[in-house]
């Protein structure tokens, strides 16, 4: 167990550390060897320069404010664009479509991931609009032009016919910042702003040792949401609503000690422990159902754990680390909570990678191009394929069902919210839960009796990205 907490067996522990007194012991800058990994620690420079924000309702509703991010928050910032294994191979290409905004990321015959705008220089067409594939060149549709995989024009049809010259230097497709990382490939469309390694600072290395480079993309979903792409986005930003609408959680879950977070650039942290329960309700006497499979699938016994609930979640790393050479999975880089709990960051602006050791989710708010009471909602999972010597098949996930290893990258499936609602479409349980709240959040935030959000300090994560938010766009 962590030296941050106590946890009393078979009873309700009163004396959680939660949130919100991490977030007490940070504003008093006391010592926190005693209670903080170093993981915990909030660096002093994290808050937006321009100080705390109201949060009003015209965020989420104004077309103004909508257009005004394409100038001040989308363009100047680092997006994650997409995989980079679904462009592994010269001639690999997809797109990324983003509001008015199209990219096309190609591997290039010199064997870079490099990305353009994806707009004709001849007369401004689009030139791919499937989203994955494999070319030779890409050919615009309209009249012909043709760029190789390096974004160079090479073919003009009837070029003589075009007295003033064509200059195959300035007329190839326009790059755009690209940067490979974890894995997945980023974009940033300003020339201007800092690099990606500035942009994304200490994260880094909460994240690579994942090693999503190595991970193949088991599920890759779209849900078209009625709601403003930062609603969404905020959703994934706190945890006080995990009790109300997710109460499987409680069951696998402790969120009321989860630990936050808060970076420069307007990125967040939660870290949540799991194998274990809500400790804030009574404790139960023997495993819940579904830790009781998760103990058998490491070759323990739940009847060994009646009364001891909360031993689980630290003999499930000690078990996993014996047995992972067995799984075929490699855990050194891992550090024992790692094995065991859940690590979500939120990427300024919309973006948030959930880590487990062998799964990873990659979740993304999308906005729509005129309509700021709409949005796209991305995710796809990520699964560490185990090495081919595995004696076990593992079964370590913590849903009941765990995706398994693909053979072939499943493509893209795209719904609606209704879809959801109606049960005739999933994203996983707690997911599909979020996605039937949302839309009346939207729509109670267009009540002309509501003006601003009152967050509680378990909400910081929202009122810290929110403070970004304002800073880039200069309110
Ligand atoms: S717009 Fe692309 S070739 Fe004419
Ligand atoms: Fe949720």
């Amino acid at each position: 167990m962590g030296p941050y907490r106590t946890k009393t067996k078979g009873t309700t522990n009163t004396n959680n550390f939660t949130t919100r007194s991490l977030i007490a012991i940070l504003s008093l800058g006391g010592d926190m060897t005693d209670v903080l990994r170093e993981r915990e620690q909030t660096s002093s420079d994290a808050a937006a320069p321009s100080g705390k924000k109201e949060i009003t309702a015209d965020r989420y509703l104004s077309t103004e404010i909508l257009s005004k991010e394409w100038e001040h928050v989308w363009p100047r910032t680092w997006l994650y664009a997409g995989v980079a294994s679904d462009v592994s191979e010269p001639g690999e290409y997809f797109v990324f479509n983003i509001g008015p905004e199209s990219i096309l990321v190609s591997h290039t015959d010199e064997g870079e991931i490099t990305a353009f705008y994806n707009a004709c220089q001849h007369r401004g067409a689009r030139i791919m609009v499937n989203e994955r594939g494999w070319i030779k060149d890409f050919v615009c549709p309209y009249h012909g032009w043709t760029y190789g995989r390096n974004g160079a024009l090479t073919v003009v049809p009837d070029e003589n016919r075009f007295s003033q010259g064509i200059d195959c230097e300035t007329q190839s497709l326009v790059p755009v910042r690209t940067e490979i990382w974890a894995g997945l490939v980023w974009i940033c469309m300003d020339d201007d702003a800092p690099s990606f390694e500035e942009y994304i600072g200490p994260l880094k290395e909460q994240i690579e040792h994942y090693r999503l480079e190595e991970m193949v993309v088991a599920q890759d979903q779209t849900v078209r949401l009625e709601c403003n792409w930062k609603a969404v986005f905020d959703n994934f930003g706190e945890l006080y609503h995990v009790e109300h609408i997710h109460p499987q959680h409680a069951l696998i879950f402790d969120c009321p000690t989860s630990r936050v977070r808060l970076w420069k650039n307007g990125h967040t942290s939660v870290y949540i422990d799991g194998f274990t329960v809500n400790t804030r309700l009574p404790i139960p006497e023997e495993p819940t159902k579904l830790m009781r499979g998760q103990l058998k699938s490491l070759g323990m016994d739940p009847e060994e754990y009646r009364g001891r609930v909360l031993d689980v979640r630290e003999d499930v790393q000690k078990t996993r680390r014996d047995m992972a050479s067995q799984l075929g999975y490699n855990y050194d880089l891992l550090a024992d909570e790692e094995l065991s709990d859940i690590f979500q960051h939120n990427i300024f602006p919309n973006m948030l990678i959930t880590l487990q050791p062998d799964k990873v989710l990659l979740m993304r708010a999308r906005p729509h191009r005129s309509d700021p009471s709409k949005c796209y909602w991305d995710k796809i999972t990520l699964v560490m394929p185990p090495a081919e010597d595995a004696e076990i098949v593992a079964d370590l996930q913590f849903m009941p069902k765990p995706k398994p290893v693909p053979e072939e990258r499943p493509e893209r499936e795209e719904f609606t919210q209704e879809d959801v609602i109606a049960g005739k479409k999933t994203m996983d349980i707690t997911v599909d839960q979020d996605v039937h709240l949302i839309r009346d959040v939207q729509n109670g935030m267009r009540s002309r009796g509501f003006k601003k959000q009152v967050l509680n300090d378990d909400e910081s994560r929202i009122q810290h990205y929110h403070d970004w938010y304002s800073w880039y766009m200069g309110v």
